[in-house]
């Protein structure tokens, strides 16, 4: 039996309890449960933004490209998210969204690995990196071909010796299943293949290490869990052995070697840089500073460990006081991502009732209910607070008067 004291206790021993204070925490007791989707604001943000328009922009414009460090900015905060996800400092890089570094990594598996074409990845990955891959197979022709395992089948079972690279998503933006990235990876370099991880539902949540697992490439969303606030640019890895190996598909002129040579020639910068395509999102970038602030400061045991307790503390608490609600995500931690999932089958109208309720979670059609845990703001008592009223909801059947509304 779980108690509302037993969840307090645990917010007064939570060594990240601290860290809450930096953000901003709206009025009103709203919880937020969708860090899957957009992790909370640093407080730090607005002012680092005004700051950076007022003197950046409408005093220093053009000065600041070479006062203001916004040319460095993608690899300063490549290095700030890398140990979050085992990758060393120079492997990340920031920039483009998550769908476009897809894009470019593929691209340059597939000239890693020339006789080889088939990019294999699930059917039931993110759509937008289905469609990444079934765009490049369209642009590429015969070179390319690409391969999808249908939903709950092994993708070790779909690598031969054709395939040029594994493209998975490290957790199920629905249910939030965790695949093995260790052995995957193991098996796409015994046939010969490249492997690329999406993490998005991982990166600031669950511990991710890519070098010990052997990855490849890996691309993420910096908007969710890592709180870089709505549109923040995404990031990649590109293992340290393939960087200059690897040929940019995007050569734009901030991957040049010398791009302020302006020579008509193209020739990729060494190592990550070769990646970057255009000017840097300097605004955004400025804002995603201040959340990776905040976690350089803190222990990646911290994170995780929190993260893993309030995925504990939610399952336990759904079973106590919702026994009917069927869990979609896996029960042991290690198979899990950044959020748990619930089914029902009116899972829309389910959310607006939890949203009237000051519960702020999300859907996936058909039935999935997502609860993101966000580590470095949610309080165990919070979660105490989001099953109460959702029990009170499944118990008075409120959810059956609310109107689903379109949500992204
Ligand atoms: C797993 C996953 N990959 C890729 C994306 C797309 O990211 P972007 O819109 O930055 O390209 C998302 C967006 O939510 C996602 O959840």
């Amino acid at each position: 039996m779980i108690t509302y004291e037993q969840c307090q206790a645990m917010d007064r021993a939570d060594p990240l309890a601290p860290v809450q204070d930096l953000f901003d925490r709206p009025p009103g007791g709203r919880i937020y449960l969708d860090a899957n989707s957009i992790g909370a604001m640093p407080k730090a943000a607005p002012q680092r933004l005004r700051q950076l328009m007022a003197d950046g922009w409408s005093r220093d414009r053009r000065r600041s490209w070479s006062t203001g460090e916004w040319l460095s900015a993608p690899k300063r905060l490549g290095d700030r998210i890398a140990p979050l996800i085992g990758a060393a400092p120079g492997e990340v890089l920031v920039c483009d969204s998550t769908s476009i570094n897809l894009f470019k990594l593929l691209a340059g598996a597939l000239k890693l690995r020339p006789g080889r074409r088939v990019i294999v990845s699930e059917a039931g990955n993110f759509p937008s990196n289905l469609y990444i891959a079934q765009g490049l197979d369209d642009l590429l022709g015969q070179a390319c071909e690409f391969r999808l395992v249908p939903e709950g089948d092994d993708p070790a079972g779909y690598i031969d010796q054709d395939t040029a690279v594994l493209s998975l998503s490290l957790v199920d933006y629905r249910t939030g299943q965790r695949l093995h990235m260790d052995r995957l990876t193991q098996v796409a370099h015994q046939a010969g293949a490249l492997a690329l991880w999406d993490l998005s539902h991982a990166a600031g949540a669950i511990p991710v290490d890519l070098n010990a697992a052997g990855a490849d490439f890996a691309v993420g969303c910096t908007y969710k869990y890592l709180c870089g606030g709505p549109g923040a640019p995404a990031f990649l890895f590109t293992a340290g052995r393939h960087q200059d190996a690897v040929k940019p598909a995007l050569t734009g002129w901030m991957g040049h070697a010398a791009q302020f040579e302006f020579a008509t020639g193209y020739v990729p910068a060494p190592g990550i840089g070769r990646q970057l395509c255009g000017t840097p999102p300097v605004l955004a970038n400025a804002v995603l500073e201040t959340a990776l602030e905040i976690w350089s400061t803190l222990a990646p045991h911290d994170i995780h460990a929190k993260h893993a307790a309030l995925s504990r503390l939610l399952i336990g608490l759904l079973d106590q006081r919702c026994p009917g609600v069927p869990l979609v995500s896996p029960r042991a931690y290690g198979s899990q991502g950044g959020h748990i999932s619930i089914s029902h089958p009116d899972g829309a109208a389910l959310v607006e009732a939890l949203a009237r309720r000051g519960v702020i979670c999300s859907h996936r059609a058909p039935d999935t209910v997502r609860f993101g845990l966000g580590p470095l703001t949610l309080r165990y008592g919070d979660l105490w607070h989001a099953v109460d009223r959702l029990a009170d909801i499944l118990a008075d059947e409120t959810w059956r008067v609310a109107a689903p509304a379109s949500e992204i």
